[in-house]
């Protein structure tokens, strides 16, 4: 079976960490995002991963490449020369994805995460006899996703809605779909939206049909949702596999801490964090629903709380960093600032505080 993840986007709303790697690539829960979905794709048999990308592909391939031989899944790339939208990039990879066994394939949005319950769409797909199979969710609110109204007994979808400025109806797409190898004679080679020109046709013909999704779900594209997925996210391994969280005295809730990670004397950690591989948490520091990425120092008595740590930063000792403050890769925080909702670029130094949530260059 093949799976196609749409990588494309510039993944501007996760800036600053999209100014280091594409957005696939940001670590989410301590490895990169896509591997998430690329290891769930494995575990119900697919065999052949394609990429579509229009950025970056260089540092994509040669970072997923490592990962081939370890997962034991082929990764193939598929790129655009511009932009193709929700739909172009699968008419692009053609070729790829059709391969005679008739079998219907995967096509992802690269930046949600969930428990995947992909075996249980192949099930759904194969009894309700449709073209097209896509997961949907129920959100507060739905005008930023694309909106689906479905009869609840068989599934079939009635109509779907990109973007609705009035509200049609709170379950939306989740970005998860099977497709039949003919919903690829509704694609032309173009740059054109699955959302807006291809679901809403096939739903005209009711042959698409909406899997509620069980479990959690999120959009992590963006820093508030980032924040609330990765809570839902370590919700989740504690409900399936609570080995992998932390213990201890100094834990509080849901943590996950990389093995080659080091937590010093007396700290206080959680609920809602993750700290990735080979960061130092020195003495005394407090964190809470915040993500430490890779080799990041927090040094003593500092304090961390609803914000996001980038890559091989450090936050200076009795610093206060919070409120959605997304640190870039390598930016050094000095001794005892406060940072509220600031936004730092890659590579920065902060020596005063940031008083109000603002971008810092
Ligand atoms: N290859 C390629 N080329 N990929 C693209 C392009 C492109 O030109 N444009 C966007 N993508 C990829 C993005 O990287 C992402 O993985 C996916 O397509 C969806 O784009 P987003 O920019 O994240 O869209 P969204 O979050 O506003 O809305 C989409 O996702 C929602 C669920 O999170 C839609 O599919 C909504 O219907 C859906 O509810
Ligand atoms: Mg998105």
């Amino acid at each position: 079976m093949k799976a196609l993840i749409l990588v494309g986007g510039f993944g501007t709303r996760l800036r600053p960490l999209t100014l280091s790697v594409p957005k696939p690539l940001v670590d989410f829960a301590n490895k990169p995002m896509i591997l998430h979905q690329i290891e769930a794709l494995k575990a119900i048999g697919v065999d052949e991963v394609v990429l579509a990308i229009n950025y970056q592909p260089e540092v994509m391939l040669s970072f997923l490449k490592a990962f081939e031989t370890k997962i034991g899944i082929k990764i193939t790339c598929s790129q655009e020369t511009e932009p193709m939208g929700t739909a172009g990039p699968l008419a692009l990879a053609r070729d790829k994805l059709i391969d005679g066994s008739g079998e219907p394939f995967f096509v992802l949005n690269s930046d949600v995460i969930s428990e995947y319950p992909l075996k249980q769409m192949v099930d759904f797909h194969a009894k309700h006899g449709g073209e097209a199979s896509i997961m949907v969710t129920k959100v507060d609110e739905p005008s930023k996703y694309g909106v689906v109204i479905l009869d609840e007994e068989t599934g079939k979808v009635e109509r779907f809605v990109e973007k609705p400025k009035i509200f049609v109806g709170n379950k939306i797409n989740a970005g998860i779909y099977l497709l039949n190898a003919s919903v690829l004679d509704r694609i032309e080679l173009r740059p054109t939206s699955i959302e807006k020109e291809v679901f809403p046709k096939i739903a005209q013909d009711k042959k698409l049909f909406a899997m509620v999704l069980p479990g959690f779900w999120m959009d992590i594209g963006q820093p508030r949702d980032y924040i609330s997925g990765l809570r839902l996210y370590l919700d989740s391994l504690r409900r399936n596999t609570s080995d992998k969280l932390a213990n201890g005295l100094n834990i509080v809730g849901n943590v996950i801490v990389d093995d080659t990670a080091q937590i010093g004397e007396g700290c206080l950690i959680g609920p809602d964090v993750a700290i990735g591989p080979g960061c130092v948490v020195e003495a005394g520091v407090r964190l809470s629903r915040c993500t430490i990425m890779r080799g990041v120092r927090i040094k003593k008595h500092a304090c961390v709380s609803g914000s996001i740590i980038g890559w091989h930063s450090t936050v200076g000792q009795w610093a206060r960093v919070e409120n959605m403050t997304i640190l870039g890769e390598d930016v050094h925080v000095s001794d005892e600032v406060y940072s509220n909702g600031g936004v730092v670029l890659p590579h920065k130094e902060i020596k005063s505080s940031i008083l109000k949530p603002e971008i810092v260059m």
